[in-house]
């Protein structure tokens, strides 16, 4: 699939945190390309993310839901639309585990309507079209003692309602593959990080309490191990796929990064209070263990060894450096940071956290 070929190109869930770096990618690397954002702007979503892209001339806006299949359809016949980036999720597990509903509608009925409203409107003229789904190593659930990392031929076994979601989300995608020929790639990828990270999210919500001086929640023991990877590299990695994958397969994104939680905090710490001037040591009172999440998986690691292989893609970020320009970029935005931690933000800390 070439690249300086004229396109447009569907993004959905570009106002959100990994959304906002692809659109940011492809308006500035692809100027003949038309991009169109399409979001429901949730509590996750905000367009100054794209403050500034939001007047280049190949960029354009749509406010509407994954779930009303016939804006998708009016908006793909209209657009004339030959690529779809697929991002548009609930996205957090914590609230997944407060409320599984919006993740079954959003994330598997808003995959499958997009799915339909492609069909329809490809009409099986493959050519040149492309629908990227953009999942997580969550649906293979937790690695057990000894095993090493995923695979891409792992099996499904994913443990909280978010990545029951984002599993059934991919098999969908996979039946329109095989049983209508719908031309499709598929990226999982390890937790990001990076600026424009909703704060309800390990690294930005600990960057944010380190700065107010409140306590840091730790999961039980703050042993699970997360494979970070910085989320510039997963938008090159998308961009790779989208272009160069191979039709129908699946290609996992990992920065071969382990880290236990809890040691990822400390780093945090020690960024956050040398950024801010204050004395070595000083924030490390605000560790505060608490009640496990529930379902909590132990470990997630992934093997990107195929996206390396056959599209030569390495993440390029290492992660002390990544985290310490994320920590400055957070410091930076004090504005945005403000903006979306408002009271809806405040009232689902209090009613995650309490008084923690
Ligand atoms: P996010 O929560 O920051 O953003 C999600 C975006 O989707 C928001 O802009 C929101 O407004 C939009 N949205 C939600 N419901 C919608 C609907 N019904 N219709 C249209 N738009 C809707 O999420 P993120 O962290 O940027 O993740 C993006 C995608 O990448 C998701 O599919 C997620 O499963 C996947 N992913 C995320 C990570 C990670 O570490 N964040 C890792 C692997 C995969
Ligand atoms: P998170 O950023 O929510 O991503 P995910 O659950 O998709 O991996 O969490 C990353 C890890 O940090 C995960 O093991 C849960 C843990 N965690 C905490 O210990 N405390 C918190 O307040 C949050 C949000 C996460």
């Amino acid at each position: 699939m070439a690249s300086d070929q004229q396109r447009c190109i569907l993004v959905t869930g570009g106002a959100g945190f990994i959304g906002s770096h692809v659109v940011r990618h492809f308006v500035r690397k692809y100027p003949h390309y038309r991009i169109i954002n399409l979001d429901k702007l949730t509590y996750a979503g905000h367009l100054e993310n794209l403050i500034d892209v939001q007047s280049a001339p190949n960029y354009s806006f749509v406010h509407g839901d994954i779930c009303d299949l016939e804006t998708l359809r009016a908006l793909l016949r209209e657009e004339k639309v030959d690529g779809i980036i697929h991002l548009a999720a609930e996205s957090h597990v914590d609230r997944s585990i407060r409320d599984p509903f919006p993740f079954a509608h959003t994330n598997v009925i808003g995959t499958l309507n997009l799915l339909q409203a492609v069909r329809e409107c490809w009409n099986g003229q493959w050519e040149g079209k492309r629908f990227h789904h953009v999942s997580t190593d969550e649906v293979y659930g937790a690695l057990k003692p000894g095993e090493t990392s995923f695979e891409e031929t792992a099996p499904y076994s994913p443990h909280s309602p978010y990545s029951a979601s984002k599993a059934s989300s991919d098999h969908f995608v996979r039946a329109y593959h095989d049983t209508y020929g719908l031309p499709v790639v598929l990226t999982n990828s390890s937790n990001n990080y990076g600026p424009y990270q909703s704060p309800e999210k390990l690294i930005p919500l600990c960057i944010h309490n380190i700065c107010e001086n409140k306590p840091l929640p730790i999961y039980g023991k703050g042993e699970n191990i997360r494979d970070w990877l910085h989320v510039q590299d997963h938008v090159q990695a998308i961009d790779e796929v989208f272009h160069r994958g191979r039709d129908g397969e699946s290609y996992n994104i990992g920065g071969a990064n382990e880290w236990k939680n809890i040691d990822v905090v400390k780093m945090l710490i020690r960024f956050v209070d040398e950024e801010l001037g204050r004395p070595s040591g000083c924030s490390d009172g605000l560790i505060t263990y608490i009640t496990d999440r529930a379902g909590h998986d132990l470990r997630y690691a992934i093997n990107a060894e195929k996206l390396h292989r056959e599209l030569g893609w390495a993440p390029q970020h290492s992660f002390e450096s990544g985290l310490r320009e994320t920590v400055r970029w957070y410091l930076e935005h004090a504005d945005w940071v403000q903006n979306v931690t408002g009271s809806a933000y405040e009232r689902y800390y209090d009613e995650m956290y309490g008084n923690k």
